[in-house]
């Protein structure tokens, strides 16, 4: 039991990992012993999350890489697999959200979030998932959101609402398929954690107010607060589990 959770050896390769919750799961992976290479494209941060996770006394591998361009990808994939050999953990976190609805949104808009969010999750997981296949192994974590399943009255965010509940279920897509190869596919479903893409627009006193008032919990996520799921997920604590949808909301999704 007390190995069940414990990543010694394994190569990690977290997207979206120059800021908020991407920096910390590849932390969080590092602390359980994975090397983890890092995706985003501002590569001055990831030089930064480098040495933290180096501090870690574990191998950092930052790779610039804009996770909606094929032929960046397939290089990045190429680069980590020639410098650690294999690939086992693929956490598709990179991300981002555009407010509005349906009404006020536009058509380059509704593309640049489904392009990130989604398109970015299929071309990962096309060119790390054969490297998976032939070592019969695998853990893909893909950041969902409430939002994939749930819309929110007071605060619009259509596309963002298609792009993630378009996230949930390629994870039970994917998940189901890749299992027979020793691949399990989960996702994470965080509610509201503070992060460059919350912090100017949700984390303020007007919408935390309506927010606290309805979450069960009664206040948003604190950093840290996503890592139990992802170490479950990123561990063989879940080679038996596949195609889900973890919601780490303080109950928003409960209610
Ligand atoms: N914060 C929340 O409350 C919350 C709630 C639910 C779900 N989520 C999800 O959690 C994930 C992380 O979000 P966050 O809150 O940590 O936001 P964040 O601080 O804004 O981080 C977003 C990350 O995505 C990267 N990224 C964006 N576009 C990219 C592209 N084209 N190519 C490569 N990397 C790209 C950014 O790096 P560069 O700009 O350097 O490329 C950055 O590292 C997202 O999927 C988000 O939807 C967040």
């Amino acid at each position: 039991m007390s190995n069940l959770f414990d990543l010694t050896g394994k190569v990690a390769v977290v997207t979206g990992a120059s800021s908020g919750i991407g920096i910390q799961f590849a932390k969080a992976l590092a602390e359980q012993g994975a090397d983890v290479a890092i995706l985003a494209r501002r590569y001055d941060k990831l030089q930064e999350v480098s040495k933290e996770i180096e501090a870690l006394g574990k191998v950092a591998f930052p790779v610039k890489c804009d996770v909606t361009n094929e032929r960046d990808i397939e290089a990045a994939v190429n680069t980590i697999v020639d410098k650690f050999g294999k690939i086992d953990i693929l956490v598709n976190n990179a991300g981002t959200a555009s407010s509005g609805s349906i009404e006020t949104l536009t058509e380059a808009e509704w593309d640049k979030v489904m392009d990130i969010n989604v398109k970015s999750i299929f071309l990962m997981s096309k060119y790390v998932v054969k490297h998976m296949k032939e070592k019969n192994y695998g853990k893909i974590i893909n950041t969902a959101s409430i939002l994939g399943a749930v819309g929110s009255k007071n605060a619009p965010l259509h596309v963002y609402n298609a792009s993630k509940g378009a996230v949930i279920n390629l994870t039970r897509g994917m998940g189901t398929s890749l299992i027979q190869h020793g691949i399990t596919v989960n996702a994470i479903g965080p509610s509201l954690f503070e992060t460059e893409m919350t912090k100017d627009t949700l984390f303020n006193e007007q919408y935390l107010k309506v927010y606290n008032a309805v979450c069960p919990a009664g206040r948003p996520g604190k950093s840290g607060e996503l890592n139990g799921a992802l170490i479950y997920f990123a561990s063989d604590a879940s080679n038996y589990t596949t195609g889900q949808i973890l919601f780490v909301d303080g109950g928003w999704t409960a209610i």
